[in-house]
C-alpha cells in the first residue's frame, strides 16, 4: 500500500509519497505566502493552505497507481488559530505559531491568571504564538468575529477537516493552544472559562496514529483517489518530525533547523519544566515530550541570504567558513527577527549584530548567523539539563541541517553527537508513517519507527572546538541580558 505525508509548513506544503516498507517514491512542495500585516505579525489564508495541498497530491500521485493509496497523514505548522463560522466558513485569516501582537494578553494570561493556575491546567504557561491568546485578541480586537466562533481548528486540522468533514485534533498539536490538559489528554474546561470560549467549540480530540475519517465522496474524486484513503490526526510538525527522525518513546532527542528550531526531547513520562521554559506537550507516539521552540532558525539564515546578501548560493558563501574559524568569530548575532519564545519568551527582543569591527568580512557575518542560531538551540539544551535532562546526542532534520557546516556548528556549540536519517523529510515522513501506523501497516508508532528510520552518518563534535564553543557561548549569553531593556525602548 502507499501513504502520503503532508508537511503543512509556514513558507509551503511537501508532501511525500511511501510504500508500507517506509520507501519514499516522491516528493512535491508547494508554496503559499505569508503575511506580515504589522511588524511582528503573521497570518496565512487556509485556502491557500488547501490549494496547494490538493494540487500537491494530484501531482505527487501522478504516475502510479493511486487505488493503493491507503492513507493521508499530516504534519502541520502549530499554533495557529483558524476561527470558523457556523456554516465552516474561515471568519479571518489564520494567526501564525510565529505572530508577536498577544503581548498584552500573555501578561494578563501569565501575571492575572497567573503562572501556576496554566501550568495547573495545562501543563505550561502563556506565549504570544499560542492559540489561546490570540483568542483573546480577538475578543478585544474582533468582538464580532469572535461572537461567530463555531469552531476552532489548528491549520492542519483544518485541511484534515476539509478532506474528512471532521472537525478534528491530535493531541500533540492541541497542547500547543493552552486550552488543553496535557497530562489527562483533554480540554481543560478551567481554561475554556478563562477565554468565553465552550467545548463545543473545540474540535474531537484524537491520538495522532488514529484514523479520524476517510476522504469526503467530492474531495476523493478531486484527488483521483479511492473514498476509502484513511485520513489520520497526524500531528504537530515537531511531533510528526521527530516521529520521522525515530524520536520516539524514552530519553530521544530531535533537533530541527526549520523556519523555527526546536529541540524535541521524548519521554514515557508526563513532566512538567517547573519554569515553563520549555512546552510539556503530549507526543504523537502515545507519550509525552519537552521542547524549546526558537522563532527564526533556518529563516534567519534565509533572511539574510535572500534579502540582505541577495543570494541563493549558500554553500558558497559557507565556503570560506573553514575549520579554524568556528568558535573564534569575534561577530555575534542574536537570532531574535521575531521575537522569540523559548525560553526567553519576549515578543520584544529583536535581531542584531553585535562586536563588529572594520576588519569584518561578509563570512563573518553569515557564521554569525549560523552561530547565533546555534547559541540559542544551546540556551533550550541548558534549560534541559538544567532539568537532568542528560543530552549526549540528538538527531536533527530540516533545511538548515542539510548545511555540513551548520551540522558542525551545532554539534560542537552544544558539545553532542549529531545522528544524521537516510530521509531527512522530518514532518512528512513522519506524517506517512502515522498514516501507516493508523492503516494497521505497523502496530505502533514505535514499531514503525524502529522498522523505517535509519540512522546513515553522525557529527562528533571536536573537543578543541568545542572548548572554544564553549568561551563564545558564555560571551553570548551575556548579550540578551544587557539589550533586553532597550528593546522595548527600541521598538516603541
Ligand atoms: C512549535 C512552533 C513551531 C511551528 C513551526 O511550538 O511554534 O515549530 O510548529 O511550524
Amino acid at each position: 500500500m502507499l501513504y502520503i505525508g503532508v508537511d503543512l509548513g509556514t513558507s509551503a506544503v511537501k508532501l511525500l509519497l511511501m510504500d508500507g516498507e517506509g520507501k519514499i517514491l516522491n516528493i512535491v512542495s508547494k508554496e503559499y505566502p505569508l503575511r506580515f500585516p504589522h511588524p511582528g505579525w503573521s497570518e496565512q489564508d487556509p485556502a491557500d493552505w488547501m490549494r496547494q495541498t490538493v494540487a500537491g497530491i494530484r501531482e505527487l500521485t501522478e504516475g502510479f497507481d493511486r487505488s493503493q493509496v491507503a492513507g493521508i497523514g499530516c504534519g502541520g505548522q502549530m499554533h495557529g488559530l483558524v476561527a470558523l463560522d457556523k456554516d465552516d466558513n474561515v471568519l479571518r485569516p489564520a494567526i501564525l505559531w510565529n505572530d508577536g501582537r498577544t503581548a498584552e494578553e500573555v501578561e494578563y494570561l501569565n501575571n492575572a491568571v497567573g503562572r501556576e493556575k496554566l501550568s495547573k491546567y495545562t501543563a505550561n504557561i502563556a506565549f504570544a504564538g499560542f492559540t489561546a491568546p490570540k483568542l483573546l485578541w480577538m475578543k478585544k480586537h474582533e468582538p464580532e468575529l469572535f461572537a461567530r466562533i463555531a469552531k476552532i481548528m489548528l491549520p492542519k486540522d483544518y485541511v484534515n477537516y476539509m478532506l474528512t468533514g471532521v472537525h478534528c485534533t491530535d493531541v500533540s498539536d492541541a497542547s500547543g493552544m493552552l486550552l488543553f490538559d496535557v497530562e489527562h489528554k483533554c480540554w481543560s474546561k478551567e481554561m475554556l472559562d478563562i477565554c468565553s470560549l465552550r467545548e463545543d467549540q473545540m474540535a474531537r480530540i484524537f491520538e495522532s496514529f488514529q484514523v479520524v475519517g476517510t476522504l469526503k465522496p467530492e474531495i476523493a474524486k478531486e484527488l483521483g483517489l479511492p473514498q476509502t484513503v484513511k485520513v489520520c490526526a497526524g500531528a504537530g510538525d515537531n511531533a510528526a518530525a521527530a516521529v520521522g527522525t525515530g524520536t520516539v518513546g524514552e530519553g530521544g532527542c530531535n533537533i530541527s533547523l526549520g523556519t523555527s528550531g526546536t529541540i524535541f526531547i521524548s519521554s514515557k513520562k508526563f513532566g512538567v519544566d517547573p519554569n515553563n521554559a520549555l512546552h510539556a506537550f503530549a507526543h504523537a507516539d502515545g507519550n509525552y515530550h519537552l521542547m524549546g521552540c526558537m522563532l527564526s532558525a533556518a529563516s534567519c539564515n534565509k533572511w539574510w541570504m535572500d534579502d540582505i546578501i541577495g543570494t541563493t548560493d549558500y554553500p558558497a558563501e559557507q565556503k570560506p567558513i573553514t575549520d579554524d574559524k568556528l568558535g573564534t568569530n569575534h561577530v555575534f548575532f542574536l537570532p531574535y527577527l521575531m521575537g522569540e519564545r523559548s525560553p526567553i519568551n519576549d515578543t520584544d527582543a529583536r535581531g542584531c549584530f553585535v562586536g563588529l569591527t572594520m576588519d569584518n568580512s561578509r563570512a563573518d557575518m553569515t557564521q554569525a548567523v549560523l552561530e547565533g542560531v546555534a547559541y540559542g538551540i544551546r540556551d533550550c539544551l541548558e534549560v534541559a539539563r538544567s532539568l537532568g535532562v542528560d543530552v549526549r546526542k540528538s538527531r536533527i532534520c530540516g533545511g538548515g541541517a542539510k548545511s555540513p557546516l551548520w551540522r558542525k556548528i551545532i554539534a560542537n556549540v552544544c558539545d553532542i553527537e549529531l545522528e544524521l536519517i537516510e530521509s531527512e523529510e522530518g514532518p512528512g515522513y513522519g506524517g506517512a508513517m502515522l498514516a501507516a501506523v493508523a492503516c494497521g501497516e505497523y502496530a505502533t508508532v514505535e514499531e514503525a519507527a524502529g522498522k523505517l528510520v535509519k540512522v546513515v552518518g553522525t557529527v562528533e563534535p571536536d573537543p578543541a572546538v568545542a572548548a572554544r564553543y564553549e568561551k563564545q557561548y558564555r560571551k553570548f549569553q551575556k548579550i540578551y541580558p544587557t539589550m533586553k531593556d532597550l528593546f522595548p525602548a527600541l521598538n516603541g
